[in-house]
């Protein structure tokens, strides 16, 4: 066995470009720097098993199609928090021990974690004081992981929402009606601002910018000459319902779209993109970060490193403190280039001064 070896997770949800990573990961770890690497299955739950659940990866192993394909081929988890972990009957234990120990055991010194803020913060919690080296990857559709300008998947989730978009166009033109394209986005608008722009969207609705149901059936019927016409709305899904709507089962853009017919008297309907933003093949630019990123992690663990992020920034990826990227999401910036871009192309975004 050679004298390191390094591990790499999958956590969080899953995004397309992540096998991406790991095949970088591993063509350098163990390529370059001929280290052993293996694959934890299923994030974190994979060492609560007994055996650890764990593959040998080598270049052989993700060589061909593996960055081109989606998901995660080592399985990811959003469930269960090894430091209240359930048993058969539901009783919680903390088994962040167990974690700590089957990474030991198995010999593991390096450790490369892909995932978002949530999976970051844990591992922070997990590792801390273990002596075990570790890096994070940023990976989430939502692009709301602090320091980096890009997280693996959310350029691919772009380009489906502006593929929706584009899709949406011609039958929304045929019938005359308002399209409603509700995109992933809980606390975070990066999606919706960028797919909309894309798009070609007359209205990008994002958690940061409060709306006005009122002021975008008049900016749509301003838009239209107040003829039913064909009108893009895209809206993310952590915006405010709009007022009066009492349903709490809805998603909020069936909501809008509701609304909207109701105060322009256009038809309108709503299509909900939901998990089509996190599946398939990984966009062009998310090949490129997966690698950059990948690459990196291992040589910061190479130059004896630990608790570091890698990100994007400017074009460069270079690499920042954990404990900076865990303070909670990050949001889109109000006053950023997309946002005056929008505005200057006469886009209704909500209802902060223009
Ligand atoms: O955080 C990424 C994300 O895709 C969010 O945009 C979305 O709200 C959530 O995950 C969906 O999670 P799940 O796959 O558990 O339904």
């Amino acid at each position: 066995m050679s004298s390191r070896r390094l591990a790499v997770l999958t956590s969080g949800g899953d995004c397309a470009g992540l096998n991406a990573v790991i095949r970088a990961v591993t063509d350098h770890a163990a390529g370059t720097y001929g280290w052993d690497v293996i694959g934890i299955k299923n994030g974190h739950l994979g060492l609560l098993e007994d055996p650890p659940l764990v593959v040998k990866l080598t270049p052989e192993t993700v060589r061909g199609n593996v960055s081109r394909t989606g998901g995660t081929f080592l399985g990811t988890t959003t469930k269960g928090d090894p430091f209240a972990f359930p048993d058969a009957t539901g009783k919680l234990h903390d088994r962040s021990g167990d974690v700590i120990a089957r990474l030991k055991h198995l010999g593991v010194n390096a450790l490369v974690v892909i995932g978002g803020d949530g999976s970051l913060r844990l591992f922070q919690r997990l590792l801390n004081g273990s002596g075990i080296s570790w890096v994070g990857v940023p990976k989430t559709i939502d692009n709301d992981v602090p320091g980096t300008d890009y997280a693996v998947g959310f350029f691919t989730a772009v380009e489906v929402a502006g593929e929706a978009l584009d899709r949406l166009s011609s039958t929304a033109e045929s019938h005359r009606r308002i399209m409603v394209l509700e995109v992933m986005g809980r606390d975070s608008g990066f999606i919706s601002l960028y797919g909309g722009l894309a798009g070609g969207a007359d209205v990008i609705l994002m958690p940061e910018i409060p709306y006005d149901i009122e002021a975008m059936a008049t900016h749509i019927k301003k838009l239209t000459d107040n003829r039913p016409s064909a009108v893009l709305v895209v809206a993310a899904e952590g915006v405010k319902p709009p007022p009066g709507d009492r349903r709490t089962d809805s998603n909020v853009g069936v909501a809008i779209a509701r609304e909207l017919q109701a105060r322009t008297g256009f038809d309108a309907r709503c299509t909900v993109l939901g998990h089509l933003q996190r599946g398939g093949s990984p966009a062009m630019f998310d090949r490129l970060l997966a690698s950059s990123f990948g690459a990196k992690a291992v040589d910061l663990l190479h130059s004896g490193q630990t608790s570091r992020l890698v990100v994007w920034r400017g074009g460069v990826v270079t690499d920042i403190p954990i404990a900076d990227a865990v303070a909670g999401p990050c949001f889109v910036p109000i006053d950023g280039e997309l946002i005056r871009t929008a505005r200057a192309l006469g886009i209704y975004i909500g209802d902060t001064a223009r």
